[in-house]
């Protein structure tokens, strides 16, 4: 055995561990190599930590004394002096170049079933452009709209960097300049028995997941990310999921509250549709800001409650858009050892002691992950809780049909774009209950507002019937094969 090995085999029986090299000598090369580099990111006193806590240990869950809803800042379209305040300050942070993006883009995306990176899902109901390209289009408007770069960070995984990379190649950067897009790895943890041992994949590769979308922030400053921002005078960080089609990248609004209150992290907010959505609760829960997640709502039933008129009581939902400000970033990292870990309990394939692939049809094993929220937990004065409407805001796309879908996400953006093309004078074929009867699909790079599109399409003929498609360029979309 050479001493690397014996090295190596130390440290696992360790930690319990030692199972893993239970394939070694069947092993090539490049098998071996591999099974290195994956016992190599594995951080042990973390692991061990996690698996005491959530594994050895049924941990309690915490009880609050109360739990209260946030106090909102309403939406823009309340028109109040403070909206306008904030637009001219948003403007000028935009105007001034303090401004980045930050995707995070790490997830697996199982639930939707698309194979490659969920950003490449071709969402485009008439060109079948994907997720990546109208997130880009935005971007293109608001760097001419404002005359400033918007650097874009984002964040892959493992098990998607390769092939995201590749579609940003392929796809000419979507028209923006390459040095701007800077991708990130998050790091990978092991996937846990229900015994506290880790999980073989293969017989020489680990079963690891993403560290969660919390990972952006040691991601952030071990990449570079936040010294590059620096260097490019940047101090806001608008975040953003991969999977909600209608954001609004950098929201001049938002970005206002955000720096007229000097705020160290800020977060828009959803009415849910109701009481069992699919999205996590903004709160107060004894006093501090806090998302509890959908999947506990059942451990504060208080969270599920209607008044009197059958209104829920806590109605914030988290549509998974913040902005951060560097210096909060590092802040949180210099203290990334205390922030909090979830663990779900999932169906995991495995390889079994006899060199087996097993694909469980319940779940098995633990995955641990850290969320972005959390990091509310770390702020040291109010952050800014902002409320939005949905549409032409929020469309997360987890699945093809039913809520937060693909289906629905085209009904949203039809209705959206609908709506502009009446207010331009434009019929819109609608059906007997009022619902838009054709694709619309408005490119961002050409229109990203009402008053942007009017603007541009005077005096424009349109076509009589069919879908009605624009492009970056503003150019009718010839309809692509589905
Ligand atoms: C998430 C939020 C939920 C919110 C909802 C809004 C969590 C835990 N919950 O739920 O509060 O209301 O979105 O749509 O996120 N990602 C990474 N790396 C990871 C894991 C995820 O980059 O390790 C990215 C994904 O690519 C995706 C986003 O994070 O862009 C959200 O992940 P997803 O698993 O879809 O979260 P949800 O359960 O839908």
């Amino acid at each position: 055995m050479t001493p690397f090995l014996t090295g190596i085999r130390r440290k696992l029986s360790d930690h319990g561990q030692e199972h893993l090299l239970r394939f070694w000598g069947d092993l090539d090369d490049a098998q071996r190599s591999a099974l290195r580099a994956d016992i190599a990111r594995i951080d042990f006193p973390l692991m061990d930590r996690l698996i005491e806590k959530w594994i050895r240990d049924e941990p309690a869950e915490e009880a609050f004394g109360s739990i209260q809803p946030v106090p909102l800042i309403p939406k823009v379209g309340a028109g109040t002096a403070d909206s306008r305040e904030a637009l001219i300050a948003g403007e000028e942070a935009l105007r001034a170049g303090r401004v980045g993006l930050f995707l995070v883009a790490g997830g697996q995306g199982t639930r939707l079933g698309f194979p490659g990176p969920k950003g490449s899902y071709p969402i485009g109901p008439v060109s079948k452009r994907s997720l990546f390209a109208f997130h880009a289009e935005k971007i293109r408007n608001l760097q001419a709209r404002y005359g400033c770069t918007l650097p874009w960070y984002i964040m892959v995984s493992d098990t998607n960097e390769q092939a995201t990379r590749a579609f940003f190649a392929d796809n000419g950067f979507f028209g923006l300049s390459e040095a701007d897009i800077v991708f990130l790895q998050q790091r990978m943890v092991p996937c846990v028995a229900t015994d506290g041992r880790f999980m073989l994949a293969e017989p020489g590769r680990l079963a690891m997941n993403p560290n969660g979308h919390g990972g952006c922030i040691p991601a952030m400053v071990e990449s570079g990310v936040i010294d590059d921002a620096r260097k490019r005078g940047v101090d806001t960080l608008c975040y953003f999921q991969v999977d909600n089609w209608a954001v609004k990248v950098a929201d001049p609004y938002f970005i206002g509250h955000h720096v007229m209150r000097n705020a160290e992290m800020s977060s828009k907010n959803h009415r849910k549709s109701e009481p069992r959505e699919a999205v996590g609760v903004h709160c107060l829960c004894d006093g501090e800001y806090r998302v509890v997640e959908y999947t506990e709502l059942d451990l504060y039933p208080q969270l599920l409650e209607t008044d009197e008129d059958g209104c829920l009581r806590h109605a914030a939902g988290n549509p998974a858009i913040h902005i951060l400000s560097t210096d909060f970033v590092e802040r949180v990292f210099n203290s990334f050892d205390q922030f909090p870990w979830h663990r779900a309990f999932k169906k995991i394939p495995y390889i079994d002691e006899t060199g087996r692939a097993v694909k469980p049809e319940e779940p098995n094993g633990y995955k641990f992950e850290t969320f972005i929220f959390d990091a509310l937990r770390f702020i040291k004065h109010d952050p800014v809780a902002f409320e939005i409407g949905r549409r032409g805001e929020y469309t997360p796309i987890k699945q093809f049909e039913g809520a937060n879908s693909v289906v629905a996400a085209w009904d949203s953006m039809n209705a959206y774009w609908a709506e502009w093309l009446e207010a331009a004078g434009v019929r819109v074929e609608r059906d007997a209950e009022g619902k838009v009867a054709v694709p619309i699909e408005i490119s961002p790079a050409f229109a990203l507002t009402k008053e942007e599109f009017i603007e541009k399409v005077r005096g424009r003929e349109w076509p009589q019937n069919g879908p009605i498609a624009i492009g970056p360029d503003g150019g009718w979309i010839v309809p692509a094969a589905r």
